[in-house]
């Protein structure tokens, strides 16, 4: 199966983030994770995930989170963010696509601009030079010119700009069925065959 790269920057929406990963390992890929100072403590405000440590000690963080099997737990692979070591800092790896959940304003910022501080920015960088898919999660509102302006940039070249905002027409009924709806289109995009939602097939009949 692909390997997929997941950065997780300080927007808010850590309930996607989870959410993707345990449904890509669950399909048996694998998954590359890379975490800003704000996604983690983002993830540790908005999901009581607290990661700190050892990137051996993350790891485990996330198979306990995320309750994997051992079978599952061999495709997670953990990454620090000023690793510029790392296999996906560069074109050669072989991250099929890249989704970055949530992603931040000042991360979108940088990411358009080629800044690559981080090693987040430059699996991002590498994505869009490569040509490959690369997917930003957005949740800002309301959004200013700036953040409209540098979308636009990234749309340009094939970026996707994919912003958290769920659709009601699946009748959701719980927090988790509007999660799933996000989690759904991210893995769409990234090209990854998913039933986390059912898929929209025109009203039925007493919706008629
Ligand atoms: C709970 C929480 C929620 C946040 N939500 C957002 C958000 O939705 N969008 C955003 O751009 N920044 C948000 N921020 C602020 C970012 O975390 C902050 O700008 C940070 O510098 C981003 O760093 P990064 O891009 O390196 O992850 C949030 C911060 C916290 C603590």
């Amino acid at each position: 199966m692909g390997t997929f790269t997941v950065g997780i920057t300080g927007g808010s929406g850590s309930p996607y983030t989870l959410k993707v990963v345990s449904a890509l390992l669950e399909l048996e890929h694998n998954v590359i994770i890379v975490s800003s100072k704000a996604g983690k403590r983002v993830l540790e405000i908005e999901s009581d995930f607290l990661l700190e440590g050892t990137l051996e000690n993350q790891l485990s963080a996330w198979q306990k989170q995320l309750n994997l099997n051992s079978k599952n737990a061999t495709g997670l692979t953990i990454l620090d963010e000023n690793d510029y070591a790392a296999s996906i800092a560069s074109g050669s790896s072989n991250s099929l696509g890249m989704v970055v959940v949530p992603c931040s304003m000042g991360s979108l910022a940088r990411i358009a601009n080629g800044i690559s501080s981080s090693l987040i920015e430059r699996a991002a960088d590498v994505m869009i030079k490569e040509k490959r898919k690369l997917i930003l999660v957005t949740r800002e509102a309301p959004l200013s010119v700036i953040h409209i302006n540098n979308m636009l940039n990234l749309a340009e070249i094939g970026v996707e700009i994919l912003p958290a905002s769920p659709g009601f027409y699946h009748k959701p009924k719980t927090l988790e069925d509007l999660v799933d709806f996000i989690a759904s289109r991210i893995l769409d995009r990234l090209g990854v065959q998913n039933n986390l939602v059912p898929r929209w097939n025109g009203p039925t009949t007493e919706e008629k």
